[in-house]
């Protein structure tokens, strides 16, 4: 098995908030296991390339759905429009999917790519915003006994 990495977890990617940096860390896992699986053998590759896609886009909602409720339990401004990134992207994610699964897309590679890029980019500039507003609130006391209740697996992200 090839462990070479495309994306590592970098301190400058942290964005302050435990909860959150604690899930983009299994994103940034996440995306290099697909790597690893279309680095695998050809004959097993793409059964083991789907297997890891389902689970990291049952993570993905995961996540997406932990931001959510932290944005809307703090009534954050930005919300809409950040809400409209995550779903646009589940969207090209679960349409990609299943070009891939049906061989209507053979490059696997490509999508990862776009994966890590689209995580990192969301990171750096729509994350790094939230976790800023929320930095300020906890400053001011304000994030003390939240908590939320999020899916573990949310069904609407399962691609068959
Ligand atoms: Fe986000």
């Amino acid at each position: 098995m090839i462990s070479d990495k495309i994306v590592s977890w970098h301190t400058s990617y942290s964005i302050s908030i435990p909860l959150i940096d604690t899930q983009h860390k299994e994103l940034i896992n996440l995306t290099n296991k697909l790597y690893q699986s279309c680095m695998e053998g050809r004959d097993k590759s793409r059964d083991v390339f789907m297997e890891v896609l389902r689970g990291a886009v049952d993570y993905v909602g995961y996540h997406f759905g932990t931001e959510e409720k932290v944005m809307e339990r703090v009534s954050y401004p930005g919300y809409g429009a950040h809400k409209k990134e995550h779903t646009n992207f589940v969207k090209e994610v679960l349409k990609t999917a299943d070009d891939l699964s049906k061989g209507i897309n053979p490059n696997p590679l490509g999508f990862v790519y776009y994966l890590r890029d689209w995580v990192l980019t969301h990171i750096a500039v729509s994350d790094t915003l939230l976790g800023q507003y929320l930095v300020k609130l906890r400053q001011q006391g304000h994030l003390q006994n939240i908590t939320l209740r999020v899916k573990q697996v949310a069904d609407r992200f399962i691609i068959g």
